[in-house]
């Protein structure tokens, strides 16, 4: 009989987590799910743990944890100062990390540490501290996979590839719901409007980042740490029917293209189940219902995000930190109807200004001026909201 996988999913109840779920539902002697973990969303937590029976689970806000206990779930509640973090050493083939956000980052750093293999959607922590994650895995002799559908495709395209023949990475990007307008129509948007993403379902930031292309920026960054390529070997091409996930040029002039459907449930899987490859009995691509595929530049004047990220990851050190954190915080004021759409990227160039940065790559490093670079954020919003 087949060894059961022992997994852990931090981020649960979001979409990748549910996604995540559903492919463990279609294989139910394959998995074992260890430990689960969520913010406030204890309503369906609840639901996962009497329908996957985790060992452990481990809720982050004190609230929500008290909700939870109240219902005496049959599970180990964590319950300690940093119970991701606790979730995320109890050895298991592979933590999936799914929160959203730089809160992401220590949880990531002790699966590694605990040697657990770790699958990455949670690019943030990418963005924030990817040499330091890179370097505590190579260390710790840990497997890094990542489940970005984009990293996830140029993960496939490069295997069994001399990284020294890669030219450059092509990141595709759908465009997002904007994709075409001038910045000076994009003066009045909703976070209605820009969570609701053409071609992907994904949680609210994410949808955001898709719509700013902060995104492809932050995927930039992400790329250059998983592939260990300067910023100047990974370019950014548009295209809307987001058929190709992403493509590696080498320097002989060839180039792989990844070609897919647009759910996560397939990058999950194959990060999952790697290096096996897995029947997954859904939707496949029909070839031939594909009418187009067409490549654009981005528009870097109505989306300014995307070159800052680029500035971001070209100065390196701690630049990326400061601009993650500044994003954060001014897509999380656009969500609560505090900033304009368009000001986002004012937020995020105003903190980049206003914080030097450092080459320090370290935890204490990073921590600190992500926070110096949210209280500076949310003075620039304050300001707006004037
Ligand atoms: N969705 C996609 O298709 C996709 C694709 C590629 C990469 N990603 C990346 O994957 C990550 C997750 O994205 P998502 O779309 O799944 O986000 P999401 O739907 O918003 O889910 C976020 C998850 O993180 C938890 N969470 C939120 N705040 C937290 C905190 N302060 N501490 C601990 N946990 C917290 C949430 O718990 P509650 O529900 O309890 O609040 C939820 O389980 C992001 O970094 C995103 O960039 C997503």
């Amino acid at each position: 009989m087949l060894e059961k996988q022992r997994i852990t999913i931090l981020g649960s109840t979001g979409s990748i987590g549910k996604s995540a779920l559903d492919v463990v539902r279609h294989y139910p002697d394959r998995f074992e799910v260890v430990g689960l973990a969520a913010h406030q969303n204890i309503s369906l937590l609840l639901k996962q743990i009497a329908e996957f029976q985790p060992a452990c689970v481990a809720v982050s806000d004190p609230n929500a944890l008290a909700a939870l206990r109240q219902h005496d779930p049959p599970t180990t509640v964590l319950d300690d100062d940093r119970p991701l973090e606790s979730l995320a050493t109890i050895p298991v083939d592979t933590v999936l990390c799914a929160v959203v956000g730089a809160v992401g980052l220590r949880p990531l750093l002790a699966a590694i540490d605990a040697g657990n293999r770790v699958a990455v959607a949670n690019k943030e922590p990418f963005v924030m501290a990817g040499r330091l994650v890179m370097e505590r895995a190579r260390k710790r002799g840990v497997e890094v996979l990542p489940v970005d559908s984009e990293h996830n495709a140029i993960f496939q395209c490069i295997h069994g590839h001399e990284q020294s023949d890669v030219a450059c990475i092509h990141l595709t990007a759908s465009g997002g719901p904007f994709y075409g307008r001038e910045r000076s129509a994009l003066e009045e948007v909703l976070p209605e409007e820009a969570t609701k993403h053409p071609t992907w379902d994904m949680g609210a930031k994410i949808s955001v980042d898709s719509a700013t292309l902060m995104n492809k920026g932050l995927e930039i960054i992400e790329a250059m740490w998983l592939f260990d390529l300067p910023a100047e070997q990974i370019d950014v091409v548009i295209h809307p029917q987001s058929i190709i996930h992403s493509l590696v040029e080498f320097r002989d002039g060839n180039i792989l293209a990844h070609l897919g459907v647009t759910d996560m449930k397939f990058p999950i899987l194959f990060a999952l189940t790697y290096p096996e490859r897995v029947e997954l009995p859904m939707k496949r691509l029909d070839l031939t219902a594909m009418k187009a595929l067409t490549f654009d530049v981005p528009d870097f004047s109505a989306f300014p995000c995307l070159a800052l990220a680029r500035q971001a990851a070209i100065t390196g050190g701690t630049a990326p930190a400061i601009l993650n954190a500044a994003n954060e915080e001014a897509v999380s004021a656009f969500c609560d109807h505090r900033l304009g759409f368009l000001q986002i990227s004012d937020v995020v160039d105003a903190v980049c200004s206003m914080i030097e940065s450092s080459s320090g790559y370290h935890l204490e490093a990073v921590l600190a001026v992500d926070q110096r670079a949210r209280e500076a954020a949310q003075g620039v919003i304050a300001r707006y909201a004037l």
